[in-house]
């Protein structure tokens, strides 16, 4: 036979199925995220922590190489994301689904795991109540329940008793301010006002305004990491809340490690309480670091959606090597309850229980550190589980 005559045969019997060696010599990954529109960045710096994750541990575990499949949500879109999922699972047979930058995205293709029975890695999607809709969810970064409740600790200790909560309004929002709120009045503090926000397009300046009429002692904010960050921030100096004395606390998305250095003074003294900081200081973070910066020399600085899809790949290596390399769904999660990973941020657990991360949240200060703002980490709530579960 003439050499395209075998090439066209062999491509003929591989797409019949005929040629299955190929197929169990990998280990497939689908992973979905936004890496067009708002939300780009998410899809853009969990690719940044995978190849972080492989530049530094090899493509081939158990004997099988590792292929990553990116696909785009373009989101916010569940639609897409659950069309995305079925192809994933039917079409290409990939044996993991992970990514997730937003909720109604991972809340969408969570009974497409369900059925299918393909373990679903959540590198960043953060509301509660996820992990509860499939047997087959594993979550490597965090809730806002976990990062809120802290706050209320940390505020009335530092006396913060009078506080304006601002929410983006959906799952993680409705999140941070039940969680926050509840902590801060359980200490004897009080929310005078609580704003929310819409996902889309958010216009802060009115709301920035309103904040500024109530006088409290701080605004308690969270909103999705990236734009509406800056967006807030560049609200919040322009109406002159930090001259007002009205204090800037947060979860760490607000001072997201990638937006940081663009979003200029303003920032300085933010106080947020989150899982992850570029400046935490330990040998997986400095290793972490250096493999991020020479796997995508153009991505900037990584922050923790880089970081727990890094973690999430560490799972998957983890999980892989265990089960020798044929990944069933059910042995999988098996091992993916109660897995220890010596994370960049700190060590995590995946809790046997509820699949859920339990991790340090630290409390931090944006200062500059060598002339760049960093979030710098000074107090620290070990061992916290989501507060709901
Ligand atoms: C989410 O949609 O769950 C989400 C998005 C961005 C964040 C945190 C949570 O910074």
């Amino acid at each position: 036979m003439k050499r395209r005559t075998i090439a066209a045969a062999l491509a003929a019997l591989a797409g019949l199925g005929a040629l299955p060696a190929h197929a169990q010599d990998t280990i497939k990954i689908g992973v979905i995220a936004a890496f067009s529109g708002p939300f780009a960045d998410y899809g853009k710096q969990m690719e940044g922590g995978i190849k972080a994750w492989m530049a530094k541990n090899g493509d081939t575990v158990a004997g099988k190489k590792i292929q990553v499949i990116y696909k785009d949500t373009t989101g916010p879109s569940p639609e897409i994301a659950k069309r995305l999922a079925q192809e994933l699972v039917v079409r290409d047979k990939v044996d993991f689904l992970a990514g997730f930058g937003l909720t109604p995205e991972a809340l969408a293709v969570a009974p497409v795991a369900q059925q299918a029975k393909t373990p679903m890695i959540v590198m960043n999607a953060a509301t509660s109540v996820i992990t509860t809709k499939s047997d087959y969810i594993a979550r490597v970064s965090m809730t806002l329940p976990q990062i809120s409740a802290p706050m209320g600790d940390w505020a009335v200790r530092n006396g913060v008793r009078k506080v304006v909560t601002v929410v983006a309004d959906y799952g993680p929002g409705i999140d941070a301010e039940k969680a926050f709120s509840e902590r801060l009045q359980k200490n004897g503090g009080k929310v005078v006002e609580a704003i929310r926000v819409p996902l889309r397009n958010p216009e802060f300046a009115p709301f920035i305004q309103r904040i500024k009429d109530a006088r409290p002692d701080a605004v308690f904010v969270f909103v999705p990491a990236g734009e509406q960050s800056v967006a807030f921030m560049k609200g919040y100096r322009e109406r002159g809340l930090a001259d007002a004395g009205i204090k800037v606390i947060a979860t760490g998305d607000l001072t997201d490690d990638h937006v940081l250095p663009a979003m200029g003074d303003a920032t300085l003294g933010v106080i947020t309480t989150f899982h992850y900081s570029a400046a935490h200081k330990s040998p997986e973070n400095e290793a972490f670091l250096k493999s991020f910066a020479a796997a995508s020399p153009n991505a900037g600085r990584p922050n923790f959606m880089a970081v727990a899809a890094y973690d999430g790949m560490n799972a998957i290596y983890q999980v892989s090597n265990k089960l020798g390399g044929r990944i069933d769904g059910d042995k999988a999660m098996a091992v993916l309850k109660g897995m220890k990973i010596d994370s960049p941020r700190g060590p995590i657990t995946i809790d046997a229980q509820t699949r859920d991360v339990v991790q340090t949240v630290y409390v931090r200060k944006v200062e500059k550190v060598g002339g760049a703002p960093y979030n710098v980490e000074f107090d620290k709530f070990p061992d916290q589980k989501d507060p709901g579960k």
